[in-house]
């Protein structure tokens, strides 16, 4: 799957996103060395503060799958005017998948009009990652 139909996932689960009180529908896809992808959407809460994000419903979808590393190419899609970034807590839950692997992916995260790529390592350096507990 090339970057562009990635996007296009992301784009489609942003469809499906349960976000009432943001109204800020936010799509993730995940595609693995395998060529693999998962998807997922945010997922908010009537006690706001326990929103899932979209990035964090596809890892766990991901790993709920038996997946445990490969994770090569995130896309990020928000409806706002520019691209977002994922937040501090899904930086951390990628890492996580991403460090059983040992791969840095890149991240895309998808604006209207531009496509900003960063890895993951520029957005969380100096993690505390699987690896940290040995
Ligand atoms: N959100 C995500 O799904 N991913 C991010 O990286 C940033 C924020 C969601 C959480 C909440 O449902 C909405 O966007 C507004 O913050």
């Amino acid at each position: 799957m090339t970057d562009v139909d990635l996007i296009a996932a992301a784009r489609e689960a942003a469809e499906l996103s349960y976000a009432p009180y943001s109204d800020f529908a936010v799509g993730a896809a995940l595609r693995f060395a395998d060529g693999s992808v998962v998807t997922g959407t945010n997922i908010e809460n009537a006690s706001y503060g326990l929103a899932l994000c979209a990035e964090t419903v596809a890892v766990a979808k991901a790993m709920a799958g038996g997946v445990r590393g490969g994770l090569e190419t995130v896309a990020v899609v928000g409806p706002g005017a520019a691209p977002i970034t994922p937040c501090g807590r899904c930086r951390q839950v990628l890492n996580e998948l991403a460090g059983l692997g040992g791969t840095d992916p890149d991240i895309l995260c998808v604006g209207p009009q531009d496509v900003k790529t960063v890895k993951l390592s520029a957005l969380l350096p100096d993690a505390f990652g699987p690896a940290s507990l040995d």
